[in-house]
């Protein structure tokens, strides 16, 4: 094996705060945003996209808070082709230590036809907005939406424009998930070769997952000669999402006799931010998703774990704590004390003050009381659910249902609301629904529940059930969760969680605000 050198460092640029946050449902709030944006920058993320600064107030301030408190990484803002896009984006980016503007348009034939620009009328606005971004900010990306589905030589013509206006990177998206991974490669290495000033610029790569190749035509990119990868954490993103950071850095790493190249990532965080940003985002992950799934080092069967016992390289390709993961997985019980407990977060990878662990430890003594052994995802799930703020609008106090074959379930709900008690009894189809029908006698509200999910988090008939829900309400969507081993009131936590999230985001708008917000793919 060779050894590697800088040509063959990746960059590792992630989107999960913009295209992954972008994707319907996975809205996170200002301070997840900021918190996602600590841990990528503390992980070696090279570059972050933030946000859409002109999309809305809040991306905006998320971007300019992101940029300030940023250490090592780009700082990067998302804009289209237009001064006021790349101003305001400028405008929030420019407080990072290192910022950089991230212009694109659609280049393909179909994303022309959106703004009705012939072929030379768009070749110029490419020319005139990237000569703008560059003016304000010597670090500019530029980026020909739907790249692999744009007729060749126009391709070509345009990233030329783009470099030769000051572009720095360029950035080839899938955006609809159609390539596949020889094409990939070839067509990084044909702009590669064929574009005058090529070498002067690092080529990325933006895969969606539409086909499921993200990964491989990323991978295939690379070894095109693209130095810069497009991904999201557990490959968060719109429709089948992106390219899934854990994913490519991984293969780079476990597979570096055939693919020679590095990243400066600790892999080592990768557990730790793909739960935090499975929780935040409100969209868990698979079970048997690569790197970051449930099972991906889980061994069920005999014969495996026979073989995993004799030598763990028989069934393991990499090692449980080169992605974070401890090792042992030993459960703790009801004697457990609040030191086995530190210790058990602290290999997890979760970082708690004294006062969050005493809250935690109250919450774990009450859970082993009812579950024998808690085991690693049973904490993970405690921690989670101890993040509905104590000044919430909304607050469940108590809960009784009903239910069995002889007619409808019936709950009663006790809550309080800003601080008042209120007591309702609604019947419903099974005891979720009467819950949810309480509730909302309780609080009236038009929010459309878009989504309800459970899933049991560890094995058993005691197992504790997290559950998600995710609301709409006039454009505006917000997630909750909670966990409990009683999945109606793990149900009832998780949509009065979602609810308070909804109030939180209208109390910010303000009264009457109209709190739809731009899309990336809104041409102007
Ligand atoms: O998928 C895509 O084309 C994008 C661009 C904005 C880069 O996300
Ligand atoms: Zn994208």
């Amino acid at each position: 094996m060779t050894k590697a050198t800088d040509k063959d460092r990746v960059w590792i640029f992630d989107t999960t705060l913009r295209d992954g946050e972008q994707s319907p449902g996975a809205t996170m709030t200002h301070d997840e945003k900021l918190e996602i944006a600590g841990l990528l920058d503390e992980m070696g993320v090279d570059i972050i996209e933030a946000g859409f600064p002109i999309a809305s107030e809040g991306d905006f301030k998320a971007v300019s808070e992101i940029a300030k408190n940023s250490v090592n990484s780009v700082i990067c803002g998302l804009a289209r082709a237009n001064y006021a896009d790349i101003d305001r984006c400028w405008e929030a980016v420019q407080h990072a230590g290192r910022p950089r503007i991230h212009t694109f348009i659609g280049t393909s034939p179909l994303h022309r036809a959106i703004p009705n620009l012939t072929q030379d009328e768009m070749a110029d606005k490419i020319h005139e907005t990237v000569t703008h971004a560059r003016n304000l900010c010597d670090n500019v990306q530029w980026s020909p939406m739907d790249a692999t589905r744009t007729e060749w030589d126009y391709l070509a013509r345009v990233v030329e424009i783009a470099i030769k206006a000051g572009a720095t990177t360029i950035n080839i998206p899938d955006t609809v998930g159609y390539t596949a991974p020889v094409e990939s490669a070839d067509l990084i290495r044909r702009l590669i070769e064929d574009v005058p000033g090529a070498d002067e610029v690092i080529f990325a790569t933006h895969c969606h997952n539409d086909l499921g190749m993200a990964t491989a035509n990323s991978l295939a990119a690379v070894a095109g000669g693209a130095r810069q990868i497009e991904c999201t954490i557990n490959g968060l993103g719109e429709r089948a999402g992106n390219t899934a950071l854990e994913e490519v850095v991984m293969a780079m790493k476990v597979r570096g006799d055939i693919m020679p190249y590095f990243t400066e990532i600790d892999t080592s965080k990768i557990m730790n931010i793909s739960r935090r940003v499975a929780t935040v985002s409100g969209f868990p992950v698979q079970f048997n998703k690569a790197i970051v799934g449930k099972n991906a080092f889980a061994h069920e069967s005999g014969i495996h774990q026979d073989g995993m016992l004799k030598n763990p390289e028989n069934f393991e390709i990499m090692r449980p704590e080169d992605v974070g993961l401890s090792g042992s997985s030993l459960p703790l019980g009801k004697h457990s004390g609040r030191a086995a407990l530190r210790d058990k977060l602290g290999q997890l990878g979760v970082d708690v003050g004294d006062n969050q662990l005493k809250d935690i430890f109250v919450r774990f003594k009450e859970l082993a009381d009812r579950k024998k052994e808690v085991y690693d995802d049973d904490i993970i799930a405690l921690v989670r659910a101890g993040e509905d703020p104590e000044n919430d609008r909304l607050q469940i106090v108590s809960m009784k249902v009903l239910c069995g074959t002889g007619g409808p379930a019936e709950s009663t709900v006790e809550m309080e609301v800003d601080g008042k008690e209120v007591i309702a009894t609604e019947q419903g189809d099974g005891p979720v629904d009467a819950t949810f029908r309480a509730i909302r006698a309780i609080h009236p509200n038009k929010a459309r529940l878009q989504l309800y999910q459970v899933h049991a988090v560890t094995e058993g008939t005691d197992a504790q059930a997290t559950v998600s829900v995710r609301l709409e309400e006039d454009g505006m969507i917000a997630t909750g969760q909670s966990a409990n081993t009683d999945t109606v009131v793990a149900s009832a936590k998780a949509y009065v969680n979602a609810l308070n999230r909804l109030l939180i985001r209208r109390d910010k708008a303000g009264p009457g605000a109209d709190v739809r917000e731009i899309s990336y793919k809104d041409v102007t």
